[in-house]
């Protein structure tokens, strides 16, 4: 996969980009992320990438032509989704990243001070992203979140012992609890289940405590988490009065 990332601010990504599963994954050559200066697209001398916004009011606006020129000469004659960051974008969530991971080229523009030219919008952007409901500083960030999410999609990213298809949010649920040595640290014992060496009843206990952790942290969740008649009727004992929209599944 190929990442394209649109900047003013290009520093803030190298040591994100060079650290842990994204460092590997382009090491492995998985992704092949370059991030362009919005600014190296200007055409004054000034290398200007904002200016005062028409109709009057604060802040800059990012003018169009410098991100026009830079994602058209980077594009060249490929097509592929191009992403405007900004807090009025679709949500990003796991089904997003995942429908991401499925491309073979990805661009991101990180918009800045109060905003960019609509323009940039209507005839450059293919798609609109936000991170969450707060306003940051500027895209650069929910860049790097888009970028971590996509490529420890990507397979061989991971490479050890865990898949991603088991992360909280992948199966629709939080995961629950995880212990490691000491088996007693300050009185605190690990639970007994998870040394009995009981495969089929480790796997059903960790299910349970997803479902209980879903059901206080998140319960949202619930209704659309794929989930087993038997579950449902559990949630419900267990104090669950929201909706299931999802059909049942068979499956463990
Ligand atoms: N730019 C500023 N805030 C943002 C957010 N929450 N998501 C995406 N882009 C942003």
């Amino acid at each position: 996969m190929r990442i394209d990332i649109f900047t003013i601010f290009p520093e803030m990504f190298v040591s994100p980009f060079d650290a842990s599963i994204i460092k590997r994954a382009r090491a492995r050559g998985l992704v092949d992320i370059r991030v362009h200066n919005i600014r190296d697209y200007a055409a004054d001398k000034h290398q200007t990438t904002d200016d005062t916004p028409y109709g009057g009011g604060g802040g800059m606006v990012m003018k169009p032509e410098p991100i026009f020129r830079a994602v058209e000469s980077v594009r060249g004659e490929d097509e592929c989704p191009v992403i405007l960051l900004t807090p009025q974008g679709r949500l990003f969530k796991q089904a997003v990243a995942e429908a991401l991971a499925q491309e073979e080229r990805l661009m991101l523009i990180c918009g800045r001070y109060e905003g960019v030219d609509e323009r940039v919008r209507q005839y450059l952007v293919t798609d609109e992203i936000s991170i969450g409901d707060y306003v940051l500083s500027g895209g650069e960030l929910p860049a790097m979140v888009i970028v971590d999410a996509v490529v420890r999609l990507l397979p061989g990213a991971l490479g050890y012992e865990r898949s991603a298809a088991e992360d909280s949010h992948a199966t629709g649920l939080l995961e629950g609890p995880h212990y490691t040595r000491p088996v007693e640290f300050r009185g605190w014992r690990v639970p007994e289940i998870l040394r009995s060496g009981h495969h089929a009843r480790v796997a059903e206990w960790r299910r349970q405590q997803s479902l209980l952790r879903t059901l206080e942290r998140r319960p949202d969740l619930l209704a659309t988490a794929p989930l087993t008649p038997q579950e449902r009727i559990w949630l419900r004992e267990m104090g669950y009065e929201g909706p299931f929209e999802q059909a049942t599944t068979n499956d463990e």
